[in-house]
């Protein structure tokens, strides 16, 4: 096992178990119990929670605790969430398996599919507003969940994403573009939060930011790795289905050759940022192990 494998182990291990206490607490009791349940279908189905996960550790890197970035990982993981469950409806990429189940629309119908995101979404944004947080943390960690998930953020990487279906080509930039949006926008956004919870300076946020930006789109080109390299059973979704649809991806435009240098360009740019950080190493070494994830 590679260094960097080892301490996401080890950070697996100690943050999983305060995120996992506290991930279906706001779904469990309410009159809408089958919307209840298709919201806590999709998160207990598993899924890596890099983004609750690294809103931790960039808490941490600042001299934060895990439970006071708890808030934020939260929120990401909901948005994230309800990202995936709208990603895999008919209007979408139309899917049927994902984090190794059924899609929710597959299970529960379209209908509460959307409901399950709406909920998901909303409940993001709930659980900052409700934390004891300092009102000036709170507020900066509000807007920025605004920005990574809204049109300037992950919907509107979506929407360019599906746009994109529809044109015979564009370049690498118009990629770069949507994956940094689709992806990297929350990703960013779970780094810069924790973060914010942490109390970092704001030269520590600006580095954490940036450091989330280059690793979202790292995140995104091993994506179109994956669904050009990988298997379903590997994946816990359809791999294959960017050609399938005719997406544009890294490896369709560069190669896959090409597509592992870019991962490889985007995940250095990526450590670059962590340099001037104390508490650094965890961050590292996820920055290296996403690069060579295989799910
Ligand atoms: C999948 O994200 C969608 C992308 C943004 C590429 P993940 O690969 O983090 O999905 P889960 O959370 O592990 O299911
Ligand atoms: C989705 O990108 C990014 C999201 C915002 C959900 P993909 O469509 O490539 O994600 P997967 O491959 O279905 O997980
Ligand atoms: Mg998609
Ligand atoms: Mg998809
Ligand atoms: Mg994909």
């Amino acid at each position: 096992m590679s260094q960097a494998t080892t301490q996401v182990q080890s950070d697996l291990d100690r943050l999983l178990p305060v995120l996992d206490a506290a991930l279906t607490l706001p779904f469990r009791h309410g009159d809408a119990q089958l919307l209840g349940e298709a919201v806590r279908y999709s998160l207990e189905a598993g899924g890596k929670r890099v983004r609750p996960v690294l809103c931790m550790l960039a808490c941490e890197a600042v001299g934060g605790t895990p439970a006071q970035a708890l808030p934020g990982a939260l929120a990401m993981e909901y948005v994230h969430t309800y990202s995936l469950i709208h990603d895999d409806l008919p209007a979408m990429d139309d899917d049927d398996l994902r984090r190794g189940r059924p899609t929710n629309h597959k299970v529960f119908g379209e209908g509460h599919a959307i409901l399950a995101g709406d909920a998901l979404l909303t409940e993001a944004f709930g659980v900052l507003a409700t934390a004891e947080l300092d009102p000036a943390q709170r507020a900066l960690a509000l807007a920025l969940l605004a920005e990574g998930a809204g049109w300037r953020g992950m919907a509107g990487g979506q929407a360019l994403d599906l746009e994109g279906e529809t044109l015979a080509a564009y370049d690498l930039d118009h990629l770069r573009l949507i994956h940094r949006l689709k992806t990297g926008a929350l990703l960013r956004a779970s780094l810069e939060i924790g973060a914010v919870l942490g109390g970092a300076t704001p030269s520590e946020q600006a580095a954490l930011r940036a450091f989330g930006e280059a690793i979202g789109l790292a995140f995104q080109i091993q994506d179109d790795i994956l669904d050009a390299t990988a298997t379903d059973a590997d994946l816990g979704k359809r791999a294959g289905k960017d050609a399938g649809r005719g997406k544009i991806t890294y490896p369709s435009l560069l190669g896959l050759d090409g597509a592992r240098k870019a991962l490889d360009e985007a995940t250095e740019t990526a450590l670059c940022h962590l340099a001037s950080l104390p508490n650094r190493n965890s961050l590292a070494a996820w920055a290296r192990y996403l690069a060579l994830r295989a799910k």
